[in-house]
């Protein structure tokens, strides 16, 4: 299983690794070996990382809620990826008669447009590497499972990525390119404790990034298509 889990001679690429589930993610990575191709707005606490691994992590500045400059920005990425964890997520609450426009169709572009943009332009790498790709959700991407009150257009943005993992599964099958989502209660970051500042989280982040490693390496092989309600 060790084996399985080990990462050495892969590079992934990694969004949202600044802090939170993506940080804990990065350091998982790398501690198995993974080179990273890191995409966030900022850096974060990626800086330290790259003290304790510095030829292993590249970082490029990007907004992903601007789908231009995503697409410019992906014009950088290496010839090579074995993997894509696509884990950046935006988060605003507001109940759903009082979401603006603007709010909504920045959870759609963040959460999954993104990702779709993502995918779209690193197909030729997945298929050359047999890769596999990762897409953070959340129980409120799953359907059936209780959801809040103001969180319409997270909700719907997180579906939405439930939906294109699906199918990611069924496109990439032939190619030997696998998709799977982790949907997460709640974990102790930024994101719950902005939203929703007197709940108390069920998971810390190395919590969701053991699961993430788990996905991305071969040791979950040659699963596809599933998506994987990490509850307590
Ligand atoms: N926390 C929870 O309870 C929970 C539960 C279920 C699912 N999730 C999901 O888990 C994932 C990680 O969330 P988290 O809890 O770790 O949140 P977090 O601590 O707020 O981190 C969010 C990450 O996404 C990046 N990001 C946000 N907006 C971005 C943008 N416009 N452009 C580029 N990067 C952006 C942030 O980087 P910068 O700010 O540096 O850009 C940061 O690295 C998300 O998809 C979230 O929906 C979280």
């Amino acid at each position: 299983m060790k084996e399985l889990l080990n990462l050495t001679g892969k590079t992934i690429l990694l969004t949202g690794a600044s802090r939170g589930i993506g940080l804990a993610t990065a350091q998982r990575l790398l501690e198995a070996g993974a080179h990273l191709v890191c995409l966030s707005r900022t850096s974060g606490g990626l800086g330290a990382l790259q003290l304790q691994y510095p030829q292993a992590i590249v970082h490029y500045g990007v907004d992903l809620s601007n789908a231009a400059q995503l697409e410019l920005c992906l014009n950088n990425l290496p010839q090579r990826l074995d993997g894509i964890i696509f884990n950046a997520g935006y988060f605003k609450p507001a109940l759903l008669c009082e979401t603006a426009l603007l709010d909504f169709t920045t959870h759609l572009q963040v959460n999954v447009t993104a990702a779709f943009q993502v995918i779209r332009h690193c197909w030729s790498r997945l298929r050359d590497s047999r890769g596999a790709v990762v897409l953070v959700s959340s129980l409120a991407g799953v359907p059936n499972v209780e959801k809040f009150p103001t969180a319409g257009a997270y909700t719907a943005s997180k579906m939405a990525l439930t939906g294109l993992c699906e199918v990611l599964a069924a496109e990439g099958r032939e190619f030997g390119i696998r998709a799977n989502v982790v949907a997460p209660g709640s974990v102790d970051t930024d994101m719950l404790r902005s939203a929703y500042p007197d709940m108390k989280a069920d998971f810390k982040p190395d919590d969701i990034a053991r699961q993430i490693l788990f996905w991305v390496s071969d040791a979950s092989a040659p699963v596809s298509g599933s998506i994987v309600m990490v509850k307590t």
